[in-house]
């Protein structure tokens, strides 16, 4: 039998995707030449979204193998890459390296650890996965695809906004998916996705769509309050001998998102207000998505403290917007594994809501503040995540209301 094996795998050998030449493999290879990009790009997620980098990605990983044996943890990681890591060099696992890798044969266990750990893998969605799209065929009723909804081009060519950009390191191109508020390249991996129970897991390019559908509103893409408007600036602070840096309509390369950003407090008006005894906070989302959107763990919470003139804490009371997932058995799980969602209590896009609490007798003041954790506690201590960046509460604003 194990012979058999043996001169299955003879046949199958790893790389059948390309190799990301060392000129572009990381930001460091355009650092020099782009900066400002390159820094503001090092604050984003999308420079973390290797699971050498990302405590909670590694550990949802881990944890998808403990509770599906039938899994094996490279398996994940190739399935997880198309839109983590699309720069993989092997997008797919046959039948024969799973056995491969189950059985220990060959090397096809250190062949793996090399596919899934290269420097263009540990750096993230970097530069060389975003400028070196040429076409995306997006299929929406297929959702997201990562990878398998975009053709990059040859290696060399960095395709951008421009139609008149010449570099000395590498050829430029313009491609429509870069120009003005174009959502396309964001929808590659932001559009939506299902996990393998049918259940969205992702939908912040739907739920977009959703909302313009349904206000007949021009479309605003993602870039103006992710990335920035455009303003002054440079695209390549490389100056030809004797010239300077040309001048340029810009965005930062922020991604900006709760941790790197006052997005939250941007984009999302949070007021108060008595009305006879209870006391009412109203959010109004500005955004054309949910509120939290995104990875399914997110929660926006808003607690409520009321005191007397004693400044004694009288009673406590959350709102907590979020999504609640369970697997078959009813107990909590991760999204990627739930059959069902028990409570979805987000707010849609350019929603606006009042929550109410009730005041204990006697208090004559409330404090409450508005913050964001990007898991919540419970599932957070259940997959094991350990890094503080996860675990801590996003505070964005603080307000005390005499009552
Ligand atoms: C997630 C996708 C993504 C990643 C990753 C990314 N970019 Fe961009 N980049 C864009 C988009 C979208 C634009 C077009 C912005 C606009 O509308 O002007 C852009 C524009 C640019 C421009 C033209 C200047 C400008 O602001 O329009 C340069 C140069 C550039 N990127 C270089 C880089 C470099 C270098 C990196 C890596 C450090 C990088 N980009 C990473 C999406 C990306
Ligand atoms: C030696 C300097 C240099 C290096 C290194 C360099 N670039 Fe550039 N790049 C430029 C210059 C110069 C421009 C043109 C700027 C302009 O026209 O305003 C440019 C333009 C671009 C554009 C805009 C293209 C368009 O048509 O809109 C992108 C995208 C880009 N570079 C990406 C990268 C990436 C990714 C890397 C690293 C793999 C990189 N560059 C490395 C100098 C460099
Ligand atoms: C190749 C797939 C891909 C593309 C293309 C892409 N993203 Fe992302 N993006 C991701 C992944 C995966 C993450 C999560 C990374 C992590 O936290 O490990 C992410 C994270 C983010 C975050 C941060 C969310 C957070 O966790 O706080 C923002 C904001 C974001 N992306 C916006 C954009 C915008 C805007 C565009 C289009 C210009 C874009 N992305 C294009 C895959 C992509
Ligand atoms: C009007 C500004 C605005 C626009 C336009 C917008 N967003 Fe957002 N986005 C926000 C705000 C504010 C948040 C933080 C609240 C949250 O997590 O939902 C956010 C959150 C996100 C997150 C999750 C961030 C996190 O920390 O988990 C992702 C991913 C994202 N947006 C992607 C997109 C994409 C893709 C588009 C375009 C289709 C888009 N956004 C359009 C304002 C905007
Ligand atoms: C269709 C594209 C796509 C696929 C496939 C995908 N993801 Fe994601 N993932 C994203 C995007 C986009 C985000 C960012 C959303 C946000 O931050 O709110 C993200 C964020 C996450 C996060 C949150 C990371 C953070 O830094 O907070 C985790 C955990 C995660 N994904 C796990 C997984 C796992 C496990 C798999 C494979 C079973 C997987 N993802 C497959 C697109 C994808």
């Amino acid at each position: 039998m194990k012979r058999i094996i043996l001169g299955m795998l003879a046949l199958v050998s790893i790389g059948s995707a390309e190799d990301i030449n060392t000129k572009w493999a990381t930001n460091e290879n355009c650092q020099a030449c782009h900066q400002n990009i390159s820094s503001k790009w090092e604050t984003s997620r999308h420079s973390n979204s290797h699971f050498s980098k990302n405590d909670l990605f590694k550990k949802s990983l881990e944890y998808m193998v403990t509770k599906k044996p039938t899994m094996i943890l490279e398996e994940v990681k190739v399935a997880c890459a198309e839109c983590h890591n699309p720069r993989i060099a092997k997008s797919e696992m046959s039948k024969e390296d799973k056995v491969g890798l189950l059985m220990d044969i060959g090397d096809t266990k250190e062949n793996f650890k090399g596919v899934l750990n290269t420097k263009t893998m540990q750096n993230g969605i970097n530069c060389i996965v975003c400028h070196n799209v040429d076409e995306i065929h997006l299929d929406k009723n297929k959702g997201s695809r990562g990878l398998n909804s975009i053709k990059f081009g040859s290696q060399g060519t960095m395709f951008g906004p421009f139609d008149d950009a010449v570099s000395p390191y590498h050829k430029t191109e313009q491609r429509a998916h870069f120009v003005g508020d174009n959502p396309q390249l964001c929808f590659v991996c932001h559009y939506s996705s299902k996990n393998e129970n049918g259940l969205e897991v992702y939908g912040t390019g739907k739920e977009y769509d959703m909302f313009h559908e349904e206000n007949n509103v021009t479309e605003e893409g993602c870039k103006n309050c992710h990335m920035s408007p455009k303003r002054k600036g440079v695209a390549s602070n490389f100056a030809p001998a004797g010239g300077s840096p040309k001048e340029r309509m810009v965005r930062e390369h922020r991604f900006a998102s709760v941790d790197n950003s006052n997005i939250l407090s941007d984009y999302i008006d949070v007021k108060s207000h008595v009305d006879t005894q209870k006391f009412i906070i109203n959010v109004k989302n500005n955004t054309p998505h949910k509120i939290p959107t995104g990875y399914g763990l997110r929660e926006i919470i808003l607690t409520v403290k009321f005191f007397n003139n004693e400044d004694k804490e009288l009673g406590k009371e959350q709102q907590i917007l979020a999504v609640k997932w369970k697997d078959a058995a009813g107990e909590e799980t991760i999204p990627h594994l739930a059959k069902s969602i028990a409570r979805d209590t987000r707010l849609d896009g350019k929603a606006s809501k009042d929550y109410a609490f009730t005041i204990p007798q006697g208090a004559t003041y409330a404090k409450y503040t508005f913050s964001y954790r990007l898991i919540s506690e419970d599932m957070a201590k259940k997959i094991g995540v350990t890094d503080n960046f996860f675990l801590k509460e996003y505070t964005f604003s603080e307000t005390r209301v005499n009552l």
